[in-house]
């Protein structure tokens, strides 16, 4: 593969020590509008979007929001990186909901067993923690994520793991998808940086907060009755059921995150 802007970013990312690897608690701040951030010094524009890959068969909506997706079984596997827009910009609060096939290459199609979503934090970085997943019938190894920015389309896409042997006889891999993964210890560390298709200025106009979205719905005041595809602000108020729901983190609605379902995004009032 020849080197890339991507590339380099990366093997800059990866001199990066900790402070990016930030937990849950982090990401849970008030100060989550889906802000464009300063350029990350270490980024140039000109990088393609993230291409997208299709669903499969075993997404499941609704899934707990965390940053931790381990059972005990399985080699130990952190995923870090940075959601940028197409000016090389960090963006803030964009959803991943990561799900992969366990350790023996089984989904859990039951209960949330690695499934999980999560936000990226002021910087515009996620960090996952979880395992290698495992092989199963038909496909190389991979983890399924999809990726959305606030009020922005969702990216469903797949990661991949350098050096498989089923990279070559698997007709969705795709090389633009491979992450950077390196061993480390007994466990392995991955990069991998998404770049949604999202115009950004290449340069940031210093006065303004430059977010991505359009305005918000004003916090607090009541916006009707619950919908999916709607960008939802912390305080906005929707009616579901019949009840009232506040939003506590800012996020754009999903079918199957409805009020009821999702205690991590909306509190009964
Ligand atoms: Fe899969």
């Amino acid at each position: 593969m020849s080197i890339t802007r991507k590339n380099l970013l990366k093997a800059a990312a990866a001199a990066i020590p900790a402070p990016f690897l930030v937990g849950a608690a982090a990401m849970t701040g008030p100060a989550m509008a889906g802000q464009e951030l300063e350029p990350t010094p270490f980024c140039d524009d000109g990088d393609d979007p993230t291409p997208p890959q299709m669903e499969g068969p075993y997404f499941k909506p609704n899934s707990p929001q965390r940053t931790t997706m381990l059972d005990g079984a399985g080699t130990r596997l952190t995923l870090t990186g940075w959601v940028f827009g197409l000016g090389c910009r960090a963006i803030s609060n964009v959803l991943l909901d990561f799900w992969m096939a366990d350790n023996g290459g089984n989904y859990d199609n039951t209960t949330y067993r690695f499934r999980g979503h999560q936000f990226t934090n002021a910087q515009g970085a996620f960090s996952l923690t979880t395992i290698v997943p495992g092989l199963y019938p038909g496909r190389t190894r991979h983890i399924h994520v999809k990726v959305q920015a606030p009020n922005r389309p969702i990216l469903t896409t797949q990661l991949y793991f350098p050096g498989e042997p089923r990279n070559n006889t698997d007709s969705l891999f795709d090389p633009r998808l491979l992450m950077n993964v390196r061993n480390v210890g007994g466990g392995r560390e991955a990069t991998f940086d998404f770049v949604l298709n999202i115009p950004q200025s290449p340069s940031p106009t210093p006065t303004t907060t430059g977010t991505t979205s359009p305005r918000p719905t004003p916090t607090g005041t009541s916006t009707g009755t619950w919908r999916a595809g709607v960008y939802y602000q912390v305080g906005a108020v929707v009616t579901y059921g019949g009840l009232s729901y506040r939003c506590t983190i800012a996020h754009t609605s999903m079918t199957g995150w409805e009020p009821p379902n999702t205690p991590a995004l909306w509190q009964r009032i």
